[in-house]
């Protein structure tokens, strides 16, 4: 394979077949580890390479079930008491476990590298591995069971390269509260994390887990009673479009606005709905008057407060009188509402450190939280125009990311 090519069609493998790897093409793959770049030319990456079962499985309980996937794991470690400066050590280690899954991809086996693992004690004492050594990584080795995909998604270059100085276009915005973001804020996150959570076509955002969206749609349905009428259904933002996808398309007519991009792109590779444009960036209305909406659905954690009021004067134009709208939001816990008070305050006060947005954030996938009050959402419908017909608060068992099991919904008519 071209060097391009190696590079590009890489890509982890998290599937693999129970063919053996020979010991010729572990030491293979190895030796091209060595001829990686390193500081001082002090090569300090070592690696243990775990082919027998039996250590595997051991350390599978208590390290990783990843452990599992592979017949052959390679414990990266290196000497930590050199080239401390600039974290020399830790780069040169990086740089000689590429050349690892380079020529693993390159002689048609499959690699994983992992640091999502835990038991570095028992790793430690179970390998016999000295005090003195960082445990890096492990990277899963063997022959992928299916055919390798296409690779991930790749944010695009100019967002990462800067010429001649640092030129940041669309910066992030790291406060944890809502409030302090603006859609577009929320837009420009959700953009920058896509290639986390899009993924040959599949959604691995995974907020909510099914059975807060199954607990929603069910509590949608029992809202109509005329459930033999097709009728076209708007979700305004269901930011992973998981839920849209639970409308029967025997009773509803779904569609997906275009209201935030991301939605939008996991829609248009699922391929099943109609997308209606509501809004741009920018939130002005656009609503294509082809469709004809009966009802609206929309959740608001994520939404800005001004541009709550704008979506629902939206909504009221665009469905048609005697329609509904049905929104859910989500409820955090006070537990958590504290955490974070806690913690914005202690960023802002006692360190002057950036705020690592993405690891800092409870709900670091989605960007910024915010609860909105119920008399908010009230008060922005009565406002808009709707009328009162029924609201309600479901208990889940189990709420994904929001673990305080139970959200409240509203439904009002025009
Ligand atoms: C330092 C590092 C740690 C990683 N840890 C894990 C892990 O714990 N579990 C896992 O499934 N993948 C892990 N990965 C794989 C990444 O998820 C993967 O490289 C990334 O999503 C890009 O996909 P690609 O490797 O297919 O291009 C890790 C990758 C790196 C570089």
């Amino acid at each position: 394979m071209l060097l391009n090519e190696s590079i590009i069609t890489r890509t982890s493998v998290r599937e693999f077949s129970d063919q053996k790897v020979d010991h010729e093409i572990i030491e293979k793959i190895l030796e091209s580890a060595k001829w990686a770049p390193s500081a001082c030319n002090l090569q300090l990456t070592e690696y243990l390479v775990i082919d027998q079962d039996e250590i595997r499985l051991d350390l599978l309980n208590k390290v990783t079930k990843k452990l599992s996937w592979a017949p052959v794991f390679i414990v990266v470690i290196f000497d930590k008491r050199f080239s401390q400066k600039r974290s020399a050590a830790f780069t040169s280690m990086g740089m000689a476990v590429e050349n690892i899954l380079l020529t693993a991809h390159d002689l048609g086996l499959g690699t994983c590298p992992m640091t999502g693992f835990s038991g570095d004690k028992y790793i430690r004492h179970k390998l016999k591995i000295p005090n003195f050594y960082e445990i890096a990584l492990l990277i899963a080795l063997g022959y992928p069971k299916n055919n390798i995909k296409k690779g991930k998604e790749r944010i695009n270059s100019n967002e990462l390269v800067h010429w001649n100085q640092f030129n940041k276009l669309t910066p992030l915005n790291d406060s944890l509260s809502l409030d302090e973001w603006t859609t577009a804020d929320i837009i420009n996150y959700r953009r920058r994390l896509a290639p986390v959570y899009l993924y040959q076509g599949k959604n691995r955002l995974g907020v909510f887990n099914s059975s807060i969206y199954n607990k929603a749609y069910n509590t949608f349905l029992s809202c109509y009673d005329k459930k033999e009428v097709k009728m076209s259904v708007l979700d305004l933002i269901s930011y992973d479009g998981k839920f849209i996808s639970l409308l029967d398309k025997n009773i509803f007519l779904p569609i997906a606005s275009d209201y935030l991009d991301y939605t939008l792109n996991i829609l248009k590779q699922k391929n099943d709905f109609r997308i209606a444009k509501i809004t741009n960036d920018n939130n002005i209305p656009l609503h294509n008057n082809s469709v004809d909406i009966e009802t609206c659905i929309h959740k608001f954690e994520f939404t800005p407060k001004d541009h709550i009021q704008k979506i629902i004067k939206e909504a009221y134009r665009i469905i048609k009188p005697g329609g509904f709208i049905f929104i859910t939001t989500a409820n955090e816990s006070r537990f958590k509402i504290i955490l974070r008070q806690i913690l914005k305050f202690y960023f802002k006060i006692f360190t002057k450190e950036t705020v690592n947005v993405y690891e800092n954030n409870p709900f670091f996938k989605i960007g910024a939280f915010k609860q909105r009050s119920s008399g908010f959402i009230k008060l922005s419908l009565k406002s808009a125009g709707f009328k009162h017909k029924a609201i309600g608060k479901v208990k889940v068992k189990q709420g994904g990311r929001f673990s305080h099991h139970c959200f409240n919904w509203y439904l009002y008519s025009k």
